[in-house]
């Protein structure tokens, strides 16, 4: 039964495709305008929708007569992991792809797996801002075949499942579904849980039906993907800050006339402020329709305890990665200089 819903999900992926190149006859639109195609996972109330918006706005505006911007949410061109290789062929253009799932295309992506990496989220913000570093990072994925354009917040991960967690002990033999990041399922087993790989359009049911106790993610999951309703206690652990990625095809990207380009990065830049703001609009008003609606309970506890359990993992994946260590050590310093220490 589940072979047979992949297969119709791929189906679907080909034939919304197919549908679109046969209009667009393969990229161009009879009115000539080449049609920029952009997978996301999320729904059209996400504040990553709401972002993409500004920037097929703003493409538009300026290029619209030989652009057009499609957005395809709510994984309708496929998970991500299969939206990443359709961005990494060029048969779609962009995707936006959560670091986790990039790690397995590109090495350096693993280090924001890296559990409490960041030691506030001020640190985070002021690394994700720092235009200059991060796009040594975003250029360094050419062997991949794509390019990082901009970051997108996705919150802090705390888990979330049918039974409270209050300790790290807790989490001792559940199954906790993990993004298909192998970094993420040696953070769980550090923890004493059984990691569960899956993609995101499959948690819902999985928990609903038992397969896996819970999950880990923000606030918006409970709402926006309506996993509060099948799992009603949510730790504030705070394990990941992991960005979100508007990935380009390299080819596309490389297509561009430099005046086009630049303003493809300017749009980028937009689509992240609008973003960040909508982020905290709705991370408040997710907390207040969980608690209110949904009957979630938050759960406060004693970080730290999580944290030691985590700690040990940092040296064996910078020793198992070389890749990563420069972002790590970058970070590091981001986190002394963010609680004045520097
Ligand atoms: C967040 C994140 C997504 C990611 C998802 C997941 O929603 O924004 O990029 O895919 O978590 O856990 O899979």
């Amino acid at each position: 039964m589940k072979q047979r819903g992949k297969k119709y999900t791929v189906l679907l992926i080909y034939l919304v495709l197919l549908l679109s190149f046969n209009l667009t006859g393969c990229g161009k639109l009879n009115d000539g305008k080449r049609i920029v195609r952009i997978s996301l996972g999320q729904s059209e109330t996400h504040p990553q929708y709401l972002g993409l918006l500004a920037f097929k706005d703003y493409v538009e505006e300026r290029l619209g007569d030989k652009y057009e911007i499609q957005i395809f949410p709510n994984e309708i061109l496929g998970a991500t992991q299969k939206a990443i290789e359709l961005t990494q062929t060029g048969a779609i253009d962009f995707v936006v792809a959560g670091t986790a799932n990039l790690e397995t295309f590109a090495d350096v992506y693993e280090v924001f797996s890296i559990p409490y990496l960041f030691d506030s989220e001020e640190a985070y913000l002021e690394t994700m801002q720092d235009e200059e570093y991060m796009r040594k990072i975003y250029s360094s994925t050419e062997e991949a075949g794509f390019e990082v354009l901009t970051w997108y917040s996705a919150g802090t991960r705390n888990f979330y499942a049918k039974k409270p967690i209050y300790t790290p002990d807790d989490l001792k033999g559940m199954k906790i579904r993990v993004q298909q990041s192998p970094a993420s399922v040696k953070m769980m087993q550090a923890f004493g849980a059984a990691a569960t790989p899956m993609s995101f359009g499959e948690v819902y049911t999985a928990i609903q039906q038992g397969v896996i106790d819970g999950a880990e993610n923000n606030e918006l999951a409970l709402t926006n993907n309506k996993h509060g309703e099948v799992a009603k206690y949510f730790t504030y652990n705070m394990h990941q800050m992991i960005p979100d990625m508007l990935v380009g095809n390299l080819k596309f990207l490389k297509g561009l006339s430099e005046e086009e380009l630049q303003i493809f990065k300017e749009a980028a830049a937009l689509s992240t402020e609008v973003e960040l703001e909508e982020w905290n609009k709705q991370v408040e008003k997710a907390k207040t329709m969980a608690k209110e609606e949904m009957n979630v309970e938050f759960i406060e506890v004693d970080i730290e305890q999580f944290k030691a359990k985590m700690l040990p993992l940092h040296q064996e994946m910078l020793e198992a990665n070389p890749a990563i260590v420069d972002a790590y050590q970058h970070i590091q310093e981001m986190n002394k200089k963010v609680k004045g220490e520097e």
